[in-house]
């Protein structure tokens, strides 16, 4: 996560928005200050061809009915921007990296442990998980805390309904989700660029919240490897970091879980991370973003709005300071 501001406060445009040179110098910049090590030669993947994709090879359709109470009424984020700029670090740092690189993920066989404090821990492989509720597609907006945003139809199911499967005991008070630490199918996990696994958290009221998506498609497909195949989360009210890619393990805790960005950048990205445009980010404003596919860099940027939107989400936080529980 990059990006930075002109010496007189105004956004500038994210560096990836004008040259892949830019994205990779200010990658480069953002990688010495959080002074987690050096990539030799900054990209690992830069000497990789742009032109080869890793979509999976026959993409797969995974078709469900739109759920009429997520069908967003606002232009979809075109597949290719939604699949060609990623943040998937397992894959490289810069967002072209894992459409290249993500061919080497192999999203079957897959299964799922799911354990802690549950009075019913499972293992399930992908077409059991997949088939523990009807999948359902939903258009929601994912905005990164870089300030760019997508809306995608998504395919999966509420979280809750797994919830409910494994009966939480009365000390699951948080859920982690694990992903994959391979590195013979993750290159990028040879960088020390942050702690691996990638791991995220919610609390389970969080997770138990309607729109938390076990998410296993997008636009009618599996999800391709570099939007985190075979199985993610996606939060729409959160900063997309929170929504784990490839999980292999969701285990119920009873304290609060360490998280991947947090423990990268603890005063930079908080445990909670909901879209709050009157937080500011340490080093950049979160009142405003630029859409996918649609903004031009010198177009005026939109105004983010609180929780991404999804203003039924509140009641969550009912009570807590959002300025220190960022
Ligand atoms: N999950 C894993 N395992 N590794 C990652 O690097 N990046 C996060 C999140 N999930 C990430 C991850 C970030 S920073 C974002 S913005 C979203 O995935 C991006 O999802 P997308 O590429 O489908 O837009």
């Amino acid at each position: 996560m990059l990006i930075k501001r002109s010496p007189n406060g105004i956004d500038l445009p994210f560096p990836s928005e004008i040259t892949p040179q830019a994205v990779f110098e200010s990658r480069r910049d953002f990688i010495r200050k959080m002074a987690l090590g050096s990539i030799a030669g900054g990209s690992l993947f830069e000497m990789a061809s742009r032109q080869a994709f890793a979509q999976n090879p026959a993409s797969q359709k995974l078709a469900a009915a739109t759920n009429p109470a997520y069908a967003l009424i606002e232009k979809k984020t075109a597949y290719k921007d939604a699949t060609t700029y990623n943040n998937f670090y397992e894959f490289g740092t810069d967002k072209a990296d894992p459409a290249v690189t993500a061919h080497s993920l192999k999203p079957r066989p897959w299964t799922v442990s799911i354990e802690g404090e549950v009075k019913k821990p499972m293992t399930l492989d992908l077409d059991s998980l997949m088939k523990l509720a009807a999948l359902e597609e939903r258009i929601y907006r994912l905005r990164c805390v870089e300030g760019w945003s997508m809306v995608i139809p998504w395919v999966g199911y509420s979280l809750s309904n797994l919830i409910k499967k494994v009966e939480p005991t009365g000390n699951a008070r948080y859920i982690e989700f694990i992903t994959l630490d391979d590195k013979k199918q993750m290159p990028g996990l040879r960088s020390p660029v942050l702690e691996w696994p990638y791991v995220e958290g919610l609390r389970l009221d969080e997770a138990n919240h309607p729109l938390a998506l076990l998410t296993f498609g997008m636009y009618g497909e599996v999800l391709p490897n570099q939007n985190g195949a075979p199985v993610r989360m996606v939060l729409p009210w959160k900063y997309g970091f929170k929504s784990a890619k490839s999980i292999v393990k969701i285990r119920f805790v009873k304290d609060q879980p360490r998280t991947a960005w947090n423990i990268a950048a603890p005063s930079e990205y908080g445990f909670y991370s909901n879209v709050n445009p009157e937080v500011d980010h340490p080093r950049w404003s979160q009142a405003s973003e630029r859409r996918i596919g649609e903004d031009g860099f010198l177009a005026r940027k939109r105004k983010t709005l609180m929780f991404n939107g999804y203003s039924e989400v509140a009641s969550l936080y009912a009570g807590m300071d959002l300025k220190k529980f960022y």
